[in-house]
């Protein structure tokens, strides 16, 4: 089973796309790179980077800029599989509690990496963000049972 431990080799190419898009990241102001990576079920990775912005709430992180781009390729709630999060500070860069928020909208449990140039550490959403907000709190299914509104034709 991959993504159990830190040194699985099937985080590789998520963390080379997620440092690709560190190199993206638009950080005027904070200096701060995030670069993001998520794995859907279908295989496919979505980068994430974090853009920041002249009015600086509206600064998007890199979590969500993955996210956001997985959902605008199709993915709907229970598709994501593993997520990763590199920055170069010697402490590794968990996602904020905003960015726990909105992947909990489509995983009950994801597998995180964080990692820096030189140490990696595998964490779980479950574990950042225990018992999450969610639709089921408003009576709504499960991440992945959630019907979205049908579609016009
Ligand atoms: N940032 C992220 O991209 N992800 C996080 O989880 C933490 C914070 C960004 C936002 C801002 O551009 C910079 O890091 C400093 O807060």
């Amino acid at each position: 089973m991959p993504f159990d431990s830190p040194m699985d080799p099937g985080w590789d190419p998520l963390l080379a796309a997620a440092w690709t898009a560190w190199e993206r990241a638009y950080v005027p102001y904070s200096r701060f790179r995030v670069g993001a990576a998520l794995l859907l079920q279908d295989g496919s990775t979505l980068e994430g980077c974090n853009v920041e912005n002249a009015s600086y709430s509206m600064t998007i992180c890199a979590e969500r800029t993955a996210i956001v781009s997985a959902v605008a390729r199709g993915a709907v709630p229970g598709q994501l599989r593993a997520l990763v999060v590199v920055t170069e500070a010697t402490e590794l860069t968990p996602p904020c509690g905003a960015c726990r928020q909105v992947l909990a909208e489509f995983a009950d449990s994801l597998p995180i990496l964080l990692a820096n140039r030189t140490g990696r550490q595998r964490v779980d959403l479950r574990t950042l963000l225990p018992e999450a907000f969610t639709g089921r709190n408003m009576g709504f299914g499960t991440a992945g049972e959630l019907p979205s509104p049908p579609m016009k034709p």
